[in-house]
């Protein structure tokens, strides 16, 4: 038996996003006046349409990606360089205010980061809440006259903690600053919405629904100035120039419809099964659930557990033996090491543990989790060999690049 309860990495594709993608699989150069190249063209703006009314926003608004980190990367620097333009040709050379929390995800963390070490951006730092919520009046207490850009994701991607992020769009909304939301990952079971939230910039990426890996969208409202990230031949309205990608972006509008077409079924089939997974370890001495009490604060998707006392590789290698699948705390930027800086920022110091559910979970696998948890997790602790639970031994992990 196996339990893939890491898709938050990434999910499994739907066969009928693959069925879209394998169709534009050549495709011409959609940039080509030719017929065939009119025809990927078309392609190209179906699926913007597609994606735009699956996000809420219109066709003018999407930019196709290579995934989140891109769509995140091209919002902040873009936002962030259009103001710096705006504001040297003004006289005005000093680095742009920005506000973020402690507990985005790297990709807005680190370009935000990088921008500041390059003397270009001040940055704001907020920190969550125990519980890793981060509170609308902390994000609004710091945002100034000046400020060029705020950027607070709708849910973390390792506590499923969800942002007010209505709140803090509104009041920014009538100040007149910029808001981007990484919605990367509550895009799966949180009702993503544009004009709710009042947000000018949002990331999501198609492997986190079941489409492909490598593609993405940065929703960009017109007005909002961008500058771009990659010059070339002026594609996607001069922000991100490229030769499109047919059969992926295809594919990722093809997900992200089926995404939200059966989001509200998804979150309540998926609210159930982490509800019995949570029920299932509940009693284990020394495991903790974290993040928000309130299951209207938490994504549906996620049970993030601190375990006292737990070695994280040890925990890593015996589910692994066992055939369960999870994050045992996203991996430190690097790979090279373990930490968590969402649990650092939070003030937790055990050893985190993320079972995340997609749409292909079943009751099965949670109740094989639950099972290997009950039998592996006194015996960590205990210092008791954990591979004879019937399952094959795995060797280590090897260090890998980037977090989930
Ligand atoms: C919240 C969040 N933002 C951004 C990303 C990056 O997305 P991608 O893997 O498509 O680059 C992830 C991926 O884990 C994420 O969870």
């Amino acid at each position: 038996m196996r339990a893939d309860l890491d898709h938050a990495a990434t999910t499994p594709p739907r066969p009928e996003v693959l069925e879209v993608l394998v169709r534009w699989l050549p495709a011409a150069n959609a940039s080509a006046r030719h017929l065939p190249g009119q025809d990927a063209r078309a392609a190209v703006e179906e699926a913007r349409e597609r994606a735009a009314a699956a996000l809420g926003c219109t066709p003018a608004d999407v930019v196709f990606t290579s995934g989140g980190t891109e769509a995140d990367n091209l919002a902040l620097k873009g936002v962030v360089w259009a103001a710096r333009t705006a504001r040297r040709a003004a006289g005005d050379d000093a680095p742009v205010h920005v506000v973020t929390t402690a507990v985005e995800h790297a990709a807005v963390r680190e370009a935000l980061r990088w921008l500041a070490d390059r003397g270009e951006v001040e940055l704001d730092v907020v920190a969550p809440r125990p519980d890793g919520r981060v509170d609308a009046a902390d994000v609004l207490d710091r945002v100034r006259s000046d400020t060029a850009l705020v950027s607070v994701m709708g849910a973390n991607n390792e506590t499923g903690a969800v942002n007010d992020v209505a709140t803090i769009g509104a009041d920014l909304r009538a100040r007149g600053v910029p808001f981007h939301v990484d919605s990367v990952q509550c895009i799966a079971t949180l009702d993503v919405d544009l004009d709710a939230w009042h947000a000018d910039a949002l990331a999501v990426s198609a492997h986190k629904i079941g489409g492909p890996q490598g593609v993405g969208v940065a929703v960009l409202r017109r007005g909002v100035d961008v500058e771009p990230l990659a010059h070339g031949g002026g594609q996607d309205r001069g922000v991100r120039s490229g030769t499109f990608a047919v059969g992926l972006v295809a594919a990722c509008a093809e997900a992200l419809t089926r995404a939200v077409a059966e989001r509200a079924a998804l979150r309540a089939r998926l609210r159930d099964l982490s509800d019995r997974l949570a029920a299932g370890v509940a009693d284990l001495d020394g495991v903790h659930r974290t993040g928000p009490g309130d299951p209207a604060h938490r994504l549906a998707s996620h049970v993030h557990l601190e375990l006292d006392g737990v070695d994280g590789d040890a925990l890593q290698l015996a589910l692994d033996a066992a055939g369960v699948a999870a994050s045992s705390g996203s991996a430190c930027s690097s790979g090279a090491g373990r930490g968590s800086a969402v649990m650092a920022a939070m003030g937790r110091d055990g050893t985190p543990l993320r079972l995340s559910l997609g749409w292909t979970t079943t009751a099965d696998e949670i109740d094989h989790a639950v099972a290997v948890l009950r039998e592996a997790v006194p015996r960590l602790r205990s210092g008791a060999p954990v591979l004879d639970l019937g399952l094959r031994p795995v060797a280590a992990p090897a260090a890998r690049d980037g977090a989930a």
